[in-house]
Order: C-alpha cells, then sequence, then structure tokens
C-alpha cells in the first residue's frame, strides 16, 4: 500500500466566524499502481484532501502515512513529500513563471540538487511523456502558448521530479473537448509507461470510467463510496442524491434495458456500448 490516511479533518479559519470543516474523519487507502478517480460535488472537499498529500496542508487531526513515511510528522521534510508526491493544481497555468518552457520544466529537478546531465534527461523525458515536442518547444515563453500547452508545461514540471504519485486536480478543466481528450490520453499513457500510482480528480463521469479502476465519491468532507467504476455506477440513485451523475452512456443502456431489450446494463463506456448493441443486432436478426 503506498498511501494510508486515518482520521484525517481538517478545518479552515478555526475559532473564527469563517470557520469551515473541510475534512471530517476521512480513513482512506490507496495501493501501489493504483488509479484514483476522486469525484464529488463542489466543495465536498476534493482540493483540500489532496493538498493534504504532498504537505501543502497540514492536518487539524489525523495522519497520512505514503510509502512508509508519516508526511504529516512534524520532522518531516515538505521537500521528501514533494519527492514523493507530485500535485498538479486545478488551473495550473498561473504556476508558471519562468522565461523558457525548459527553465520551467527543469524548475523542480534543479532545486532537488540534481546534475545538468541528470536535469536535462528529466525534461526531456517529461516533455515526451506528456507531448511537447523537445527541439521545438524548450525555448518558447510558456505565456505565449495555448490553454493545452500551457497545462502540458506544468504537468511536465511534476512529472520531472519523479514523484511515486501523482496528483491531478481537474486536468481538463476550462480546455476544449479535443484539448481534453488529448491531455487524458497522455496521462493514461504515463501511467501505463512509467506505472505510478494517479490520483485523478474529475467533474467528468465519462473521463473516470475510462480511465481508473478505483473511484472515491466524496461528499460533505467525508467519503460517501468507494470501490470500481462497476461497484460505485451501480448506485445511480445515491449518486444522484449527492449531487453526481452516472456516465451518460451507462444511463442510456439502462433506459434502453428498461424498455426491455435484453441488453446488459453494466456498461460504462462507449466501446462496451458498441460491442454490447452490436450483439443485440445479431440476436435480432438471427430470430
Ligand atoms: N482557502 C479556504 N478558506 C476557507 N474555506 C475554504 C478554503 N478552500 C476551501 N474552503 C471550503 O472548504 C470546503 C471544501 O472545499 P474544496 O475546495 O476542498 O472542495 P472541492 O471538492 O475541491 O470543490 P470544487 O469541486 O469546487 O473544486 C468548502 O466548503 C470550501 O468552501
Ligand atoms: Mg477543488
Amino acid at each position: 500500500m503506498i498511501i494510508k490516511i486515518e482520521n484525517l479533518s481538517y478545518v479552515y479559519n478555526p475559532e473564527s466566524p469563517f470557520e469551515t470543516k473541510a475534512l471530517d474523519n476521512i480513513n482512506l487507502e490507496i495501493e501501489n499502481g493504483d488509479f484514483v478517480g476522486l469525484i464529488g460535488h463542489t466543495g465536498s472537499g476534493k482540493s483540500t484532501l489532496v493538498q493534504h498529500l504532498n504537505g501543502l496542508i497540514r492536518p487539524t487531526r489525523g495522519k497520512i502515512i505514503i510509502d512508509g513515511l508519516d508526511i504529516t510528522a512534524k520532522e518531516t521534510k515538505l521537500r521528501t513529500v514533494r519527492q514523493e508526491v507530485g500535485l498538479v493544481f486545478q488551473y495550473p497555468e498561473y504556476q508558471l513563471f519562468e522565461e523558457t518552457v525548459y527553465k520551467d520544466i527543469a524548475f523542480g529537478p534543479r532545486n532537488l540538487g540534481l546534475d545538468e546531465g541528470e536535469i536535462d534527461s528529466r525534461v526531456k523525458k517529461a516533455m515526451e511523456l506528456v507531448g511537447l515536442d523537445f527541439e521545438n518547444m524548450r525555448d518558447r515563453s510558456p505565456f505565449e502558448l495555448s490553454g493545452g500547452q500551457k497545462r502540458r508545461v506544468a504537468i511536465a514540471g511534476v512529472v520531472a521530479m519523479e514523484p511515486k504519485v501523482l496528483i491531478l486536480d481537474e486536468p481538463t478543466a476550462g480546455l476544449d473537448p479535443k484539448g481534453r481528450d488529448e491531455i487524458l490520453g497522455e496521462i493514461q499513457n504515463l501511467y501505463k509507461k512509467e506505472g505510478i500510482t494517479i490520483i485523478l480528480v474529475s467533474h467528468s463521469m465519462e473521463d473516470i470510467a475510462k480511465l481508473v479502476n478505483k473511484i472515491v465519491v466524496m461528499s460533505g468532507g467525508q467519503i460517501a463510496m468507494e470501490g470500481t467504476p462497476r461497484e460505485v455506477f451501480k448506485n445511480g440513485k445515491e449518486l444522484e442524491k449527492l449531487g453526481l451523475g452516472i456516465p451518460q452512456v451507462t444511463d442510456f443502456m439502462r433506459k434502453f434495458k428498461s424498455k426491455g431489450n435484453p441488453v446488459s446494463d453494466d456498461i460504462l463506456t462507449i466501446g462496451e456500448a458498441k460491442v454490447e448493441l452490436l450483439k443485440y443486432l445479431r440476436r435480432k436478426d438471427n430470430a
């Protein structure tokens, strides 16, 4: 197991009129190599939770162990935590600040005190993994890039730290459909090639169903549900109560079945639906 969260609670602005309990006794375990989808209504505590995982926020109560290291202990250095866990923020382009793409991505590895050769190879590899052409892009200013490219530079900067756990908080928010698909494809590629543990915060049930092997559903600072996509998306009614949906194609197949058509209602992706509908049509042709 790579992450163990025990009795984690967090209160913003304690003992003030603005006191908000954002996390309420979270217990969660994530296995090495998991691809976790973190979903939940706006304000449910997703960003607060993931900011705890790389030490950006210290818990009000509770403990977080990552790869055997108690990252919430006073003596644990933030620098060690950042090497273990990389966090790409919601709208990460606001974090870009260097004059060139190369310098921006090299910033983290340089702070680790690595030598130039190692920095160079990490920048190249990270750029390749997120689909940025090294020769064409290295000397460009991050500020003149498109939204999707800026997003890639920010992701590459975290990937170049070679963390064991990569967390992406809404990495496709605000991108057009093509940009979204490309970035998600690159994240999937990264997962397959590098075998790292990934936590993806997303509002898109389609993206979650397509990519992850485990879903964690948050509501009001607590974990409301946990399981494989198949297990979680079976509870359509409960998800609806939490202000969440199921993938459109799952919903469609359930409605199609409820009209008396003998198809599976356990469908999560367009690909699965295609196979199931072709089987159905063939049976119908033969009948
Ligand atoms: N900096 C802050 N100061 C005070 N309260 C905050 C702060 N950030 C978040 N909160 C509150 O903590 C709770 C959890 O917020 P959080 O941002 O973690 O939710 P979220 O699930 O990431 O939401 P979204 O889907 O909108 O990104 C909310 O009630 C929010 O208003
Ligand atoms: Mg958030």
